[in-house]
């Protein structure tokens, strides 16, 4: 069955089942995403992707939004656009973003600013380096759960790590806080792969980063001396 509505005063038809995301992304409109992601099932935590609906009291995140009959949907209507910027320049007050080019760009397209929220508290947390694979640095994690999901049900099935505590303390961790070599984790890396802002990171590009040398870091993984070329 499909569905026909207006998006942006245009027609536009849709399966039935669609989200007003994926037909936005169909007809060529541009719709922000933060925590959606392609392999993820979608939970609309950040709610970047809203959109105006009319008759709707509120603006409906479009990422898990069904599209349905006789719809008038804005993208990007004056309300829109605010609530975008300020999810942005929350974030921005909360956590490092230095390492997430793509929400920066939106920050920059939007006109986010920075220090729109000075008094707020910013998350903070010591870089986790206890496995050979991956480094964790929760205080640039804004909860998308794309990892927990790949590490779950939408992939791994390992249910190495999960939300933890409540409220503002909310973030990600291991069961107990133990460290990845004593969880469930098999070091598969997709959490690092789906990660958004550079809060999971490939050891070795944090080596590298640090100033190690590709042979330093050789020497680290496998205790053992590169052999100079003949
Ligand atoms: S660590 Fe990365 S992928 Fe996981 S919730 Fe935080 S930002 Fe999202
Ligand atoms: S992308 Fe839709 S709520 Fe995050």
């Amino acid at each position: 069955m499909t569905v026909t509505f207006l998006m942006d005063g245009k027609e536009v038809t849709a399966q039935d089942g669609q989200t007003l995301l994926d037909v936005a992304r169909e007809n060529g409109i541009e719709i922000p995403t933060i925590c959606f992601h392609e392999a993820t099932t979608a939970n609309a935590v950040c709610r970047i992707c809203v959109v105006e609906v009319e008759g709707m009291r509120t603006l409906q995140p479009s990422c898990i939004v069904k599209a349905a009959t006789n719809m008038k949907v804005q993208t990007r209507s004056e309300k829109v656009v605010r609530a975008r910027k300020t999810i942005l320049e929350m974030l921005s007050a909360t956590m490092d973003l230095s390492e997430a080019a793509d929400i920066q760009a939106m920050m920059k397209e939007y006109g986010a600013r920075d220090e729109r929220f000075p008094d707020a508290v910013r998350r903070e947390s010591d870089i986790k380096d206890d496995n050979p694979m991956y480094i964790r640095d929760y205080s640039k994690c804004l909860l998308c759960w794309r990892c927990v999901q790949v590490c779950a049900d939408d992939a791994q099935f390992t249910y190495a790590i999960n939300f933890e505590g409540r409220g503002y303390e909310t973030q990600i961790g291991t069961f107990f806080d133990k460290a990845i070599p004593q969880t469930t984790c098999v070091l598969c890396g997709q959490c690092v792969g789906v990660c958004p802002t550079g809060a999971l990171k490939p050891k070795r590009e944090f080596l590298l980063e640090k100033g190690k040398t590709p042979a330093e870091i050789s020497v680290m993984n496998t205790g053992r001396k590169q052999r100079k070329p003949r």
